[in-house]
């Protein structure tokens, strides 16, 4: 069963998707159940910088900068208004800096996607 904003991903082709509507039915791609993605959180930060946080008017991967390399780097930052009535993405290239504008609404929750890492969030910004 999956719930609006879930992500799941496809462990043979690599297919991330997210859900906007829920839906009781099994998830399949390249002929297999799809992996959900449970978000990390800041509990489970060590070394890495990866829970998005607000800076002024940005959002931005980690405290500190996350590297963006080739090899490792943020694929995605996504926020999401208090209501769940909202909801903006921005991908990025490995030469990016891993920060969002906010422009059009204020984010209680963002979530970013490393490539190596996986999902991570922050459910209050
Ligand atoms: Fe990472």
């Amino acid at each position: 069963m999956s719930e609006r904003f879930d992500f799941y991903k496809c462990n043979l082709c690599g297919t991330i998707i997210q859900v906007f509507h829920r839906g009781d039915g099994e998830l399949v791609c390249c002929g297999k159940p799809m992996e959900y993605l449970q978000p990390h959180k800041q509990e489970e930060e060590k070394q890495e910088k990866h829970v998005p946080v607000k800076i002024n008017n940005k959002i931005q991967v980690g405290s500190e900068l996350h590297p963006m390399t080739e090899e490792h780097h943020i694929e995605f930052i996504e926020i999401i208004s208090e209501d769940k009535k909202e909801l903006s993405v921005k991908f990025l290239d490995n030469n990016d800096i891993p920060q969002m504008n906010l422009n059009s609404f204020e984010p209680k929750h963002a979530i970013e996607y490393c490539n190596l890492h996986g999902l991570w969030e922050n459910k209050d910004l």
